[in-house]
């Protein structure tokens, strides 16, 4: 978890590092810190609390100097209070280091510390690194030092590390977290201010140097960037990047143009992020539905697979993701017949699954960085199974380490609560669907341009509804704002709606809500209902429109208060419910999920709103969980 950042170059350290943590807060936002090396000295501000906080401390006490590490907190060892913030200082205060990860042995190595003498100024499991640094730092060689602690280190990181004696390099290491490098654009001539190394007394004259746990905080300053690998030290200074491995291997520093744009990474002229993202979903799809197209017919993905015989794929994935993953398996079994399995990452990696060689095992992550997703894809490869990546970062973990990639093509998603991704989830596993039956010859020419148009005509409607829906969402969240809880109840593909639909307004507004299966929901939860009660109600019509009718019975029966999800035209669920968010109409009944979640998105939204939450940085979330 957490998210870190460093910088060298011409700048103000502390101010381009204050921006890349607004673009990290969402790995993390209980507490953030920097630390800029300057003048043989560390520079340190940190503080809990949101970024805000730390912006307001820097404005107060500013910092000079060009070369700093900065971060941003989702605690796990020690409560989010300004002492456990990151960066964690060596005891004489000449080493700082950030940290993404959890170093597991940390118990150990601070009681060998302890017994040296060393005073632990925090509870986390980080601090032993600075500590460590410090006793084998012969004030001469910095990456042999680190090479020395990294071998004493279990568990997993990205670290950044500065010292006091240099203030133009920033060493980094991974073991099993993201960390990227950046770099700015060449500059026009050598430039010829006053800024010198300390080292030698000559100018900086190469270009600017980043790091970054992920893309969006490496802009607007870099303009290339390559992905440091597990196992890899890079030493960034004067002299560029030098990459070695752990065991001091050389490797080169191979930069890649970076294609995120800074406008993408902004909230544009809306009031939040996930308001930017619901809003985008149309031209969302409209690319992801272009990319897998060619003249208008479905082209195979390149995953180095035969199609043709797939008979079993597990899904792995995590919170909406996992959502997506049931989709996905009524998108398959319906569309080519093959068996599928939907595992939840932390339960499928303790478990010991029997898998037979023709299994494929899809990992689907909008990050592509969550841990227990990642632990499920090493232990499939581990099985020799083949593994496909569902990731929308594709320069991810999960990206590089799959054997085949499909990219969701949504764009930087920032909000902690997935909208868009989810939507591109599902759009891409129908599509994917559909290239498995084609492979297969189970879709006929007709059945493909009927379901290639049903899927092109979804970005238009998915506009229209999110208009349509928008008066009707908002009476409802100006009346159930209060509500203690809601249920959210479905059937078939609108189960995992009802499920993603109740995780959002507990995500976002912290309401207590579940999703049901509809079906189910008299087997004991209907206990629950009252005329206090919201029960939200997925009820397009699809071929689950009768019995989901008799379920509302049910419920309005019990005097349950109904909000229906369906068709704007139909009188009888209008009657029914107690209000109804209208939907368009999917041409393919197995697109309609992608529809129907669109007003439950704007309720949690709107919700959210007035309960006074901040829908982007939920309390005690963080978008990419790259802890177990
Ligand atoms: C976190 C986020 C969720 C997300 C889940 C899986 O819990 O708060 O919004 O669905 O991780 O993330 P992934 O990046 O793997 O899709």
């Amino acid at each position: 978890m957490c998210g870190i950042a460093g910088y060298i170059g011409p700048k103000n350290a502390a101010q381009v590092l204050i921006v890349a943590l607004e673009r990290l807060k969402y790995r993390g936002y209980d507490s953030a810190g920097l630390v800029v090396s300057e003048g043989g000295k560390l520079h340190l501000r940190r503080a809990a609390g949101k970024l805000k906080e730390l912006d307001a401390k820097l404005a107060a006490q500013p910092l000079s100097g060009h070369c700093g590490i900065a971060h941003t907190r989702w605690a796990t060892h020690g409560p989010p209070v300004e002492h456990n913030s990151h960066p964690h200082l060596s005891a004489d205060g000449r080493i700082a280091v950030v940290h993404n990860g959890i170093i597991e042995n940390h118990v150990a190595l601070r009681r060998e510390l302890e017994g040296e003498g060393v005073v632990f100024a925090s509870q986390t499991d980080t601090e032993v690194v600075p500590h460590l640094l410090a006793k084998y730092y012969d004030g001469k060689d910095p990456v042999a030092a680190l090479r020395t602690v990294l071998a004493r280190l279990e568990g997993s990181f990205a670290l950044g590390v500065v010292f006091a004696d240099r203030s133009d390099r920033i060493l980094v290491a991974r073991e099993g977290s993201p960390l990227l490098i950046g770099r700015g654009r060449e500059p026009k001539a050598a430039r010829t201010d006053d800024r010198r190394s300390t080292e030698g007394g000559t100018p900086w004259t190469e270009r600017e140097l980043l790091v970054a746990s992920d893309i969006p905080a490496l802009l607007p300053h870099a303009s290339e960037f390559l992905t440091l690998e597990d196992g890899q030290i890079a030493d960034l200074g004067p002299h560029g990047v030098r990459i070695t491995t752990f065991a001091g291997d050389k490797v080169e520093a191979r930069f890649r143009p970076i294609e995120v744009t800074a406008e993408a990474v902004s909230k544009g002229s809306f009031d939040s992020f996930m308001a930017k993202e619901i809003a985008e979903q149309p031209s969302v799809l409209t690319r992801l539905i272009d990319s897998r197209l060619r003249g208008g017919v479905l082209v195979e993905p390149d995953l180095g697979l035969d199609l043709a015989s797939l008979r079993h794929i597990v899904f792995l994935a995590c919170g909406t993701s996992w959502h997506a993953a049931l989709l996905g398996k009524r998108f398959l079994e319906a569309l080519a017949r093959v068996h599928v399995e939907v595992d939840i990452s932390s339960e499928y990696r303790y478990r010991n699954p029997v898998a037979g060689g023709d299994t494929l095992v899809v990992t689907i992550s909008q990050s592509g960085e969550t841990a227990d997703t990642l632990a499920g894809l090493r232990l499939a490869k581990s099985k020799f199974l083949p593994v496909v990546g569902l990731v929308n970062t594709v320069t991810s973990t999960i990206a590089r380490e799959a054997n085949g990639v499909m990219p969701l093509l949504a764009g930087p998603e920032i909000g902690v609560a997935s909208t868009k991704a989810y939507t591109a989830q599902v759009m891409a596993l129908y599509l994917f669907a559909a290239q498995v039956a084609k492979a297969k010859g189970l879709l006929p020419r007709d059945a493909e341009e009927a379901l290639v148009a049903a899927a092109r005509a979804l970005p238009d409607l998915a506009e229209r509804t999110l208009k349509l829906c928008e008066p009707a969402v908002e009476e409802c969240a100006d009346l159930y704002s209060a509500a203690q809880a809601s249920v959210f109840l479905g059937r078939g593909g609108e189960h995992p709606t009802a499920l993603e639909g109740a995780l959002k307004l507990k995500e976002i507004a912290y309401v207590h809500a579940v999703g049901y299966p509809a079906g189910e929901f008299k087997h004991g939860p209907i206990a629950l209902v009252t005329k206090h009660l919201p029960v939200v109600c997925m009820c397009p019509r699809d071929a689950m429109y009768e019995k989901m009718l008799s379920n509302i019975q049910e419920v309005k029966a019990r005097a349950g208060r109904i909000i229906s999800v369906g068709d704007a035209a139909d009188r009888d669920l209008r009657d029914l419910s107690d209000h109804l968010l209208p939907v368009g109409r999917a041409g393919d009944e197995l697109l309609q999920p992608i529809l129907s979640i669109l007003p439950l998105q704007r309720y949690a939204y709107h919700v959210a709103r007035r309960r006074d939450c901040d829908v982007d940085q939920p309390r005690n979330l963080a978008k990419s969980v790259t802890v177990e």
